[in-house]
């Protein structure tokens, strides 16, 4: 392994890889568990994350909050953290540019954590992890095996508030997809993964 959590995150912290560094206020890294079983994707910091440095703490990240309550975890026992670490100015999307540049923070983030379950929330994560450029609609709720891990694409939180809201299909959608996270977490570990967490090898 190259580089541990605390070290990317000292480098990601005066980054100036792209443009995104001129906006900011600070560089929002992620938070939660570092061997957490799941790790959280979305799109970038808003607002209220730019301004606190924690993803998802806005209306959004309440959201996402409820929803992991609702299967019993709470946001200390996963990991969360988005494509881009800096806010978009208006909180546009990000550019393929800016995704790219902050890619090995992603990267780095997987490769220390090693979560058995990626989700991806909304399109951006989606396409990022999945390397394709399909739509949210259509991949919601179905499992993928990506260098074998499981990655679970759901709707972004956001788009939830902007669209329907807490009675919507697309929050029913939300809301079956997490059902899905807790059985996943739920199913025996592979043998090999087991026994190097035993030996202290993750
Ligand atoms: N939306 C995101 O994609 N990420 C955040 O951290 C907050 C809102």
């Amino acid at each position: 392994m190259s580089m541990t959590l605390g070290e990317l995150a000292t480098i990601a912290s005066d980054c100036r890889r792209c443009r995104l560094a001129n906006g900011r206020t600070q560089v929002v890294f992620g938070v939660g568990n570092p061997r957490a079983g799941v790790m959280f994707i979305g799109e970038g910091p808003g607002y209220y994350e730019d301004k606190q440095g924690e993803p998802f703490v806005g209306a959004a990240g309440q959201l996402l909050t409820q929803m992991l309550g609702e299967i019993g975890l709470r946001r200390e026992d996963v990991y969360i953290a988005n494509v881009v670490k800096c806010r978009p100015p208006g909180n546009r999307d990000p550019l393929p540019d800016e995704i790219e540049a902050c890619r090995p923070y992603l990267l780095g983030q997987l490769e220390n954590i090693q979560p058995r379950l990626i989700v991806t929330l909304g399109n951006f994560a989606t396409r990022v992890v999945l390397n394709r450029q399909v739509g949210i609609s259509r991949v919601r709720g179905q499992r993928f095996d990506i260098d074998g891990r499981t990655v679970l694409p759901t709707f972004h939180p956001a788009a939830i508030l902007h669209g329907g809201g807490q009675a919507s299909p697309q929050m029913a959608a939300l809301r079956s997809d997490f059902r899905t996270i807790a059985e996943i977490l739920a199913e025996p570990q592979p043998v090999a993964v087991a026994a190097e967490e035993q030996l202290g090898l993750f």
